[in-house]
């Protein structure tokens, strides 16, 4: 059985970034890891080798496995369509549907319902030890946890009827003509889309609906299993607070498991000792060097001070269990394996990789 690790955190923080870091890690321990990226910076893209196909890539790694790909929700959705559909008619004929374009692109929340579905696929092959998953920003993953349970809602056999009911063109009609208020309200609820295209989307999708309800009910399920752990990616700054917080109210309110912080981009303290150097300088020249390195030793300590402070806060508002994985800030911008691996040596030693790995 696959273990799941899902990356969550605010905007820009690093989660796409050590999601992959730890995939690798991962596979070059030995496992079988497979990263789903959402939306990745296209350099990074480009150093997995993936691209917007919707099919895991494999990543050349020195040991082990590890397959990425970067989700592609429209695909998703018309893989749904096409597998699913109880003739190549019905399929086609959703496919072609407008308002279907209107759903599989734009309505709120199926980007996020489509990365659960992506997940629920991989997990269900069962030929992974861990999938990373990488979320959207905060905002957005408030969505991307709600969406298992507002598609699930919206399979309700009971909206399901009210909406399958005039499922005709002229009962369509009837409802808009009978009340433009109601015909409004609708409109604006299900997003663009002429009458006759709605009708004909809930007509033809009628099949589907039981499906979709069953795997919006298993990925709630798995969210919650045992085997998956949450992470939450942050940064130092007293700025990052509110957002982590905010999340960690909703994984435990939810009732996610849940097990500690990425503090990302930390800054490292300053040597407390200096060697001495070879030859000790005059007294007048020694003054000198420390003049001017003092005020950025300073600085640096300072830093490391705010940011101790920002975790410690953090820490006292989060579970007893939780714990902490300080992430140094790498010296150059992350977008290739060997920066990855970089990164992935530091997650190792500072103990995430063991932890958020849970594979022996
Ligand atoms: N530890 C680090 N050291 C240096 N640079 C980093 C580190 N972590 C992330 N970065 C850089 O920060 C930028 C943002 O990272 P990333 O795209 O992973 O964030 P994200 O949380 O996935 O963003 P989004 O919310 O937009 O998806 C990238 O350019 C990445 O290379
Ligand atoms: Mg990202």
């Amino acid at each position: 059985m696959s273990r799941v690790l899902v990356t969550c955190g605010a905007g820009g923080v690093g989660k796409t970034t050590l999601s992959a870091a730890l995939a690798l890690q991962l596979a070059e321990q030995g496992h079988r890891v497979i990263v789903l990226t959402i939306d990745p910076a296209r350099r990074l893209a480009d150093a997995l080798g993936i691209t917007l196909d919707n099919t895991a890539q494999r990543v050349p790694t020195r040991n082990g496995e590890l397959r990425a790909l970067m989700l592609d929700a429209k695909g998703t959705f018309d893989d749904l369509v096409a597998r699913h559909a109880p003739s190549p008619e019905v399929r086609d004929r959703i496919l072609a549907n407008h308002y279907y374009r209107f759903v599989s692109e734009r309505l709120p929340g199926v980007h996020e319902y489509m990365a659960m579905e992506r997940l629920l696929a991989l997990h269900a092959a069962g030929d992974a030890d861990v999938i990373v998953l990488d979320t959207p920003p905060t905002r957005h993953a408030l969505d991307f946890l709600a969406a298992p349970d507002r598609m699930a809602g919206l399979m309700d056999e009971g909206v399901m009827r009210w909406l399958v009911l005039p499922a005709t063109t002229s009962g369509w009609r009837m409802l808009e003509m009978g009340s433009d208020v109601l015909a409004g309200v609708l409109k604006r609820l299900l997003g663009q889309g002429t009458i006759e295209d709605i009708a004909d989307f809930f007509a033809g999708f009628q099949s589907l609906w039981s499906g979709f309800r069953e795997r919006s009910l298993a990925v709630r399920a798995l969210l919650r299993a045992p085997e998956t752990t949450f992470v939450l990616v942050t940064a130092p700054a007293p700025g990052a607070r509110a957002e982590a917080l905010a999340f960690l109210d909703v994984l435990r309110k939810d009732g996610m498991p849940f097990a500690g912080f990425l503090v990302n981009r930390c800054a490292e303290p300053p040597p407390a000792v200096w060697p001495l150097p070879s030859p000790i300088p005059d007294a007048a020249r020694w003054e000198a060097v420390s003049a001017a390195v003092a005020p950025a030793l300073d600085r640096q300590r300072g830093r490391v001070e705010a940011q101790e402070l920002a975790i410690a806060d953090l820490v006292a508002h989060a579970p007893a269990d939780a714990r902490v994985w300080r992430v140094p800030e790498s010296p150059r911008e992350v977008h290739d394996l060997d920066g990855l691996r970089e990164l992935g040596a530091t997650l190792e030693a500072s103990g995430a990789v063991a932890a958020l790995g849970g594979v022996s």
